[in-house]
């Protein structure tokens, strides 16, 4: 079934009748990594994941999930599993899939051969794919003058080669599945620079415009697959902690204050958003890019 004969009233009945555990395939529950959820500042109320019934477009939505283990990407994992949908979480580790939050499959994003093997393996086992979030990524201070040329390629092989072998490696199953979405996680400094982060501005940045070619790609052909980009502005995640912990050019009281809304901004925010963009809800939505930062670029 096309996913635009698809009412959001089906969906809701399904999701409603068909908890994760009744779906097909294997929904590994995984451990709590260390720390991986520390809010650092007051925590503010967020919604909690829950089944809202009316998100992915099919009946039994499949998802992967780059970079599923922590941050952003476990809350979208969470959020899609609470919605029913079966969640591949690809990581290079296992351990903050936490529950509920899908199977865990070890992905290094870098590898296009270990791409195109899980998308082969999900097109055995569920016979389609609905979504992708390009969650992976990694963060690391330096300036045009400071980056080495290791660092510049270790954060364009993650952040933007990685972001592109998944684009390409779920295209021809989700045209076969009738249509899909990708949410490609950039960040508000592919929109924004700063004097400090030369590499991981400039892979937020081309993420942003590979986002918008394949979505004009995938409509140009006429294949019914969205593609959008989500920026960020400063989210408490693990990947926050650790960058603050040993940067010395980056202020994290400066950060913070940048978001006019007064704090950090909570993963499961970020996901509310992207697990949005994959729904039937979004269908219009291809080739945009969607700030949430409290307000930091406005
Ligand atoms: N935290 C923020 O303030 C913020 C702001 C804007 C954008 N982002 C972006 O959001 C995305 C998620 O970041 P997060 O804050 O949730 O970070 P995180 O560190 O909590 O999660 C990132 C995940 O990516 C995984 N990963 C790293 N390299 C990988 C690889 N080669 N292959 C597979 N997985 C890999 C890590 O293991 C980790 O589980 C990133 O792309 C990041 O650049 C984060």
């Amino acid at each position: 079934m096309n996913h635009a004969e698809f009412s959001s009233d089906d969906v809701v009945t399904h999701f409603i009748r068909g908890p994760v555990d009744q779906l097909p395939g294997p929904h590994l529950l995984h451990e709590e990594a260390e720390g991986s959820e520390t809010i650092m500042n007051e925590p503010p109320t967020v919604a909690k994941p829950r089944s809202r019934g009316n998100r992915l477009s099919s009946a039994s939505p499949v998802v992967i999930v780059a970079g599923g283990s922590s941050g952003i990407g476990l809350a979208c994992c969470r959020r899609f599993a609470a919605d029913g949908a079966t969640v591949i979480s690809g990581d290079l580790r296992q351990s903050a899939a936490g529950q509920g939050a899908g199977e865990w499959i070890e992905l290094d994003v870098t590898d296009p051969d270990r791409w195109r093997a899980i998308v082969d393996s999900v097109r055995t086992r569920y016979g389609r794919l609905d979504a992708l979030v390009n969650s992976a990524g990694i963060l690391f201070e330096g300036t045009v003058e400071s980056t080495s040329l290791e660092l510049w390629r270790k954060v364009m092989a993650v952040n933007l080669y990685g972001t592109f072998f998944g684009c390409q490696a779920v295209l021809p199953l989700m045209r076969q599945s009738g249509g899909g979405a990708i949410v490609n996680v950039s960040s508000v400094s592919g929109i924004k620079a700063d004097a400090e982060l030369a590499a991981y501005d400039a892979s937020k940045g081309a993420v942003r415009l590979l986002s918008k070619e394949v979505a004009l790609f995938c409509a140009r052909r006429g294949d019914p697959i969205r593609c959008n980009s989500v920026h960020p502005g400063v989210v408490d995640t693990p990947m926050l902690t650790g960058f603050f912990a040993e940067a010395t050019l980056s202020s994290e009281q400066q950060w913070n204050n940048a978001q006019p809304i007064g704090r950090r901004i909570v993963p499961d925010e970020v996901a509310s958003l992207i697990v949005w963009l994959c729904s039937s809800e979004a269908s219009f939505l291809t080739g945009a890019e969607y700030v949430i930062d409290g307000g930091a670029t406005a």
